[in-house]
């Protein structure tokens, strides 16, 4: 890779990044946040429940903290109930939503963030490396998106509620238009993350159904330790960041409560990078 301009080399201040938004943009609304218990989906869970949400924390492992998660969030004067649901299991899904509208009524809002990596390199890589990060990552997200759109057009708009009879949020990755070597299985069910969006957004559109996705670059979470911990990984993450700094989960937070707001009632179908410019093709900065 070409070495980057000298001056954007120079130290940038650390950010502070502001935690609870003042509006409560989703007051008296409903959500559905899967693999809440950590990472970005924690985030989203918290950011939602700041802004007047009431959540459902789904986890597979970690109940513990999933308990935290629902705690912070009744902190805030919401209700949240930790529920325990493998995504890949049609049973279990089906039996999270009953649960779900049993007792909050309805779902407004699904965060479809669960998702795991199992890298190898091609040709070591195993079929069950292959099945459980699509399974997870991808048919998790098909059967949570359709019980919550049979769920959306069984009730319709209530416009008290909001504007759109229900909002879905993919969490994808740069990985659905970035290729990632060594990472083959993860990268392919991001990519159908995109088109599986784009097709259910063009399908439910006229049930006023909005669904789109999150793209986030390189974020501070478990799933990536070996990309900021040390001084030396950071350095060569940066190298791939034009705006040269990690992104948070609040980044992703913030952006999923606009994204599920009504201030954002007219977008639909997109992904909304929030990468600090990983997709900009930092390579090229300097040469080309
Ligand atoms: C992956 C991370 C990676 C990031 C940028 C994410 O989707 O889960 O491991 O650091 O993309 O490459």
């Amino acid at each position: 890779m070409m070495s980057p301009r000298s001056d954007a080399n120079q130290p940038l201040p650390e950010v502070t990044l502001p935690t609870c938004p003042s509006t409560r943009l989703l007051k008296n609304q409903k959500a559905l946040v899967t693999g809440a218990n950590s990472g970005i989906g924690r985030a989203i869970a918290v950011a939602l429940g700041h802004a007047g949400a009431d959540v459902v924390v789904n986890y597979l492992h970690g109940e513990d903290q999933a308990r935290e998660v629902a705690a912070e969030i009744e902190h805030c004067g919401q209700t949240a109930i930790a529920h325990r649901a493998d995504v890949s299991n049609e049973e279990q899904v089906q039996g999270m939503f009953r649960k779900m509208i049993a007792a909050f009524g309805t779902v407004d809002i699904l965060i479809n963030n669960a998702g795991i990596q199992k890298d190898a390199p091609f040709d070591e890589m195993t079929l069950e490396q292959w099945r459980t990060v699509i399974d997870v990552n991808l048919t998790g997200q098909f059967l949570c998106a359709r019980e919550a759109i049979r769920e959306f057009k069984r009730r319709g708009v209530v416009k008290e509620v909001s504007c759109a009879a229900g909002k879905i949020i993919c969490i994808s990755s740069v990985h659905e238009i970035i290729p990632w070597a060594g990472h083959v299985n993860y990268a392919a069910s991001k990519g159908g993350v995109m088109l599986m969006m784009k097709s259910i957004a063009q399908e439910v559109a006229p049930y006023r159904i909005r669904v789109n996705s999150i793209a986030p670059g390189a974020i501070r979470t478990p799933i990536n330790t070996a990309a900021w911990e040390t001084p030396k990984a950071y350095d060569a993450l940066m190298e791939l960041v034009p705006y040269r700094r990690i992104g948070e989960v609040e980044d992703i937070g913030r952006a999923a409560v606009w994204l599920a707001s009504d201030h954002a009632d007219y977008v639909t179908g997109t992904s909304l990078f929030v990468d600090g410019g990983m997709t900009l093709y930092p390579g090229f900065s300097t040469g080309g």
